[in-house]
């Protein structure tokens, strides 16, 4: 701050601050700006009194409107279902497979079990369903449990090995190697010999052991080639397509523990329409049958 300069008569009012030389004005609020603020005031208590507004500790108050975001959604959702009954009560009571061949419904079953896709579904299999490590890629025609509508729809209904659904999907690989069937030599070998149906082993000179081995110990569930079971859900292992993984080391992991993977029951937690909608959706992503 320094010292103000002399005043001169006719200068407005100031309010006697004065900053290297410049002065603060004592002008009056213009009117037209006071009455804004004053009305802006009585809006904010009008509306605080008339809608939600002032939280509390375990809610908010409500507002003598009775206004709410959730009831005006939980209208709209209301609305949207009430439009879409009709055509939701024909895809749960058609029959499957006649699905893909009425070109309305389809429309409406796929862009539906899209969006459920994308909210049940997308955490597993990738939003675009290409899938993870012991999460199968959807968009192939590699089906551990098979890959037709109604496969698919009972796949999705019930899960797999899950413990909530009586019907659920269900095998277990046995756990080679903790469980001492085999001995770690042996599994290497068996490892190399599933390496060599679909690709170069690590070590050529344990194949032939291994095939013994895997007659033996695998074929029962995998084939006598290795080309599978859906009615188990094995795996092919002649494709090179690998839920968990073809290199060796997940092999012999995989031999030693096996593995066990688990997908819920969808038939309690959507509607049979959002079920068959997103097997429509599953069905026709490319691998469909
Ligand atoms: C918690 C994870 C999880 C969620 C969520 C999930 N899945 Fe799965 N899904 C799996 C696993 C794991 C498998 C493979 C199980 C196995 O090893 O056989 C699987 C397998 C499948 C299969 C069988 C694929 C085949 O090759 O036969 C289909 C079809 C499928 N899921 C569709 C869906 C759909 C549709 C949804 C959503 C409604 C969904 N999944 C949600 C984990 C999940
Ligand atoms: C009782 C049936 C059964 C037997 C016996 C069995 N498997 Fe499996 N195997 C399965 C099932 C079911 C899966 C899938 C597990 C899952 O999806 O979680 C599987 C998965 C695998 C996988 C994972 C494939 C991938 O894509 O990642 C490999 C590798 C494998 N088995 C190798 C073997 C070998 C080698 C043997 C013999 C030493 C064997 N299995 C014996 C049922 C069996």
């Amino acid at each position: 701050m320094s010292k103000a300069p002399p005043k001169l008569s006719g200068d407005p009012e100031t309010t006697g601050h004065s900053w290297d030389g410049i002065e603060e004005f004592n002008n009056p609020l213009p009117r037209w700006w006071v009455w804004v603020f004053y009305l802006t005031i009585v809006w904010g208590v009008a509306y605080s009194i008339a809608y939600p507004a002032w939280p509390m500790i375990h809610s908010a108050t409500a507002g003598v409107l009775g206004y709410s975001t959730r009831a005006q959604v939980a209208e709209e959702i209301a609305a949207a279902n009430a439009a879409n009954q009709a055509i939701n009560d024909k895809l749960a009571s058609s029959e499957l497979t006649a699905i893909s061949a009425d070109p309305q419904l389809n429309g409406y079953a796929v862009s539906a079990g899209a969006a459920v896709f994308k909210t049940w579904c997308a955490q597993c299999h990738g939003a675009g369903a290409a899938g993870a490590k012991g999460y199968p890629n959807l968009l192939d025609d590699d089906w551990l449990w098979g890959g037709d509508i109604e496969a698919i729809h009972q796949t999705i209904s019930h899960g797999i090995r899950n413990t909530e659904d009586d019907e659920a999907r269900y095998s277990q690989m046995p756990a080679f190697g903790r469980d001492e069937l085999l001995t770690p030599a042996e599994i290497d070998e068996v490892a190399n010999f599933v390496q060599s149906l679909s690709g170069t082993p690590d070590d050529a000179s344990k194949v032939a052991a291994g095939a013994t081995l895997f007659a033996d110990n695998c074929a029962s569930c995998h084939g006598e080639n290795g080309e599978g079971d859906r009615a188990q859900g094995a795996p092919n292992l002649s494709d090179a397509i690998w839920l968990y993984g073809g290199d060796h080391a997940t092999l012999v992991q995989t031999i030693t523990n096996a593995r066990f993977g688990v997908m819920p029951a969808w038939s309690g937690r959507l509607t049979e329409a959002q079920v068959r909608a997103v097997a429509a959706y599953v069905h026709q992503l490319g691998g469909g049958e």
